[in-house]
């Protein structure tokens, strides 16, 4: 790389940290002294999810265990309490194993990319996001946003995932020297408000004169991607069971697969074909009118849900008075299924 190149690198560094001063997000994580436990607690919640998801959340978090020793010792069933609805809950399980490993090693996360990688639950993306964020290390962070944002900038118009490599390479040699974490951080905001997917708002961007697709009229048709694999349906059925007296029967998951140990109204299995309702007890049936959706990774779910109201302590589990609800440790699947049991009973 010539010096022409590197100084004009430095300059594009320098201008993104400019915007950034004057337009950073104001978000509970950003504070002037990083510690990082927050890093990391605000980056784990924030892998797949969007900033106003998680705000309240980290707050929550932080307040209850402010360091990670607190975490540590917390009971892994409180904290899946606490993540209930922020989805995918192997984090949480990882969050609880990574606080135990770290708070066994006198409280403190590793300095560098690799001991980071190590760690439960933190792959590529998240190292290099703590790493700068929390220490300062000159190394780019490039999660989708990112791609995006660079993929851009340099008019990149091979398909993802094929360019990621390159992206990458791209993207570190824009790192400056200080304020990598910053920097990181800026990449972030600039994809998330103004390097858009579907209408960046270019002429907002301090990096609009030199960005390469916004000059071939690019800007908001990259990055190309192949297309993706369709994610098939599977259908359930959800048995909403009440005792007579306002409430209504939670169980918990077993240990293993999807959702594991999490709380959840009894139902079927969730299978490739829907098959006919089969009452799983000789009670009064009735079905809520209107299904509830749910995407995961993998598959989209489409559940029908079926109310009994006359009391039944067949099936183990226990009753929760529908105000109490909230206070379990359900997914946002099974909140989606509550709200839509509920919705049906106060329309009567
Ligand atoms: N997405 C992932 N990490 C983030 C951060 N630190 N700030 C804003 N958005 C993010």
């Amino acid at each position: 790389m010539g010096n022409h190149h590197t100084k004009t690198m430095a300059e594009q560094g320098r201008k993104l940290l400019a915007w950034y001063d004057v337009h950073a997000r104001d978000l509970p994580w950003r504070v002037r002294e990083q510690e990082p436990y927050k890093v990391w607690l605000s980056e784990i919640m924030l892998q797949q999810t969007t900033v106003a998801a998680v705000k309240d959340y980290y707050i929550k978090f932080i307040t209850k265990w402010p360091k990670v020793e607190a975490l540590a010792a917390a009971p892994l069933d409180d904290v899946l309490k606490a993540w209930a609805g922020l989805g995918y809950y192997a984090r949480a399980r990882n969050l609880h194993a990574c606080a135990q490993l770290v708070a066994g090693q006198g409280g403190v996360f590793p300095r560098n990319v690799a001991g980071l990688m190590e760690l439960p639950g933190i792959g590529p993306y998240t190292a290099a996001a703590i790493a700068a964020i929390a220490y300062d290390l000159p190394v780019a962070a490039v999660d989708g946003n990112v791609e995006r944002v660079i993929s851009r900038f340099y008019a990149i118009e091979q398909p993802l995932p094929l360019s990621k490599p390159r992206i990458k390479e791209l993207a570190q040699a824009l790192v400056p020297e200080k304020r990598a974490g910053d920097f990181a951080q800026a990449l972030m905001d600039l994809g998330a408000t103004i390097c858009t997917p579907k209408s960046p708002a270019c002429g907002n961007c301090p990096w609009a004169d030199e960005c390469a697709a916004r000059a071939k009229g690019l800007a908001s048709v990259l990055p190309y991607r192949f297309a993706k694999k369709k994610v098939p349906i599977r259908y359930g059925h959800v048995y909403w069971i009440e005792n007579g007296k306002g409430s209504v029967l939670v169980r918990q998951r077993l240990m293993k697969g999807l959702l594991a140990g999490m709380a959840e109204f009894p139902s079927s299995d969730w299978l490739e074909r829907a098959e006919d309702f089969v009452p799983p007890l000789s009670l009064k049936w009735k079905r809520v009118v209107g299904i509830v959706e749910h995407t995961f990774t993998h598959f989209h779910l489409e559940l029908v849900v079926w109310r009994s109201q006359k009391k039944t302590p067949v099936l183990n589990g226990r009753f929760v008075a529908f105000a109490e609800l909230q206070h379990e440790a359900l997914p946002s699947l099974m909140r989606k299924v509550a709200a839509h049991a509920l919705k049906s009973i106060k329309a009567k």
